[in-house]
């Protein structure tokens, strides 16, 4: 209808701007590079239309980059993207140098729905409070010893599961199953609640939360390459419909099991 011709032709015109941005910043950054800071620069060895390419295969494509280079750069309107499998760039951004490398504002933009001013979303004193809290979980060490004991359950049960199938000669989906070993394991450890995906029904509301996770994350992931994702979430479209969808699924999990806690421990019953 009329309305839907009125947006294709503002994200035709919208496109068309991003193509002139994209040609405009290769040719300064290739100049650039060109010029006096060419050693300065990893070498660039791809776009982001390459990534929205290989979008199903993003390791694998990352993987075979990583085997000609070990650091790299992805050209996108505006910005290059930096990646990295050296152990000493990797130490530096992580540790030497860690204040200089913060996830930037952009990042916060793209990921606050799902992850609010988690650590996966935020910098400065919001990631130092965030930090602190985190370590008491992972510095003991008896949760060391915790957490081998729930890796180790997991593992025997996604055993059983596989070798059941295999003396049944059932075909298996091996990813979704050491993905469902992880999160059980990892969600057990951090938040101790097992989530069991690995044997339960798809129905269950542990496999519905971590479906529904699952789905985000890569909803979150495609905001980085759809530079329309905004107009799309304000319409409530596509992927960002979906997204909001799941979010909630997982906001409403999250948020029961905090105010179970919560009751709990007010109750005085310990962890
Ligand atoms: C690391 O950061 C410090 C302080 O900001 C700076 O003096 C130093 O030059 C940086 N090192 C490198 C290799 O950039
Ligand atoms: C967030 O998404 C936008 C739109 O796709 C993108 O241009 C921007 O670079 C992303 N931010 C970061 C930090 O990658």
């Amino acid at each position: 209808d009329d309305g839907n011709s009125r947006v294709l032709s503002v994200l035709l015109a919208a496109a068309g701007l991003a193509v002139l941005a994209i040609c405009w910043y290769l040719s300064v950054v290739l100049g650039r590079g060109g010029v006096a800071g060419a050693k300065r620069y990893p070498p660039a060895v791809g776009t982001v239309f390459h990534q929205v390419y290989h979008l199903r295969r993003l390791h694998d494509y990352y993987t075979d980059l990583f085997r000609e280079h070990m650091t790299f750069r992805l050209l996108s309107p505006g910005r290059g993207q930096i990646y990295t499998s050296d152990p000493a760039v990797v130490e530096h951004i992580l540790k030497t140098n860690f204040s200089n490398y913060g996830k930037g504002e952009s990042n916060y933009e793209n990921t606050s729905d799902l992850f609010g001013d988690g650590i996966f979303a935020v910098d400065g004193d919001k990631w130092k409070q965030q930090r602190k809290i985190a370590s008491y979980d992972f510095s003991t060490r008896a949760l060391r010893d915790f957490s081998g004991g729930v890796f180790n359950k997991n593992a025997a049960k996604l055993a059983h599961i596989v070798s059941d199938n295999a003396a049944a000669k059932q075909p298996m989906d091996f990813q979704a199953l050491l993905m469902k070993a992880t999160m059980d394991s990892i969600f057990t450890i951090a938040f101790g609640l097992d989530l069991n995906t690995l044997s339960g029904e798809a129905a269950d509301e542990g496999s519905r939360f971590a479906a529904a996770f699952d789905d985000a994350s890569e909803f979150i992931l495609l905001r980085f390459v759809n530079a329309f994702w905004k107009v799309s979430r304000f319409l409530n479209v596509g992927a960002e419909a979906a997204l909001r969808h799941r979010i909630k699924v997982v906001d409403e999990f999250a948020y029961k099991h905090i105010r179970a806690r919560a009751d709990e421990m007010s109750a005085g019953v310990e962890v």
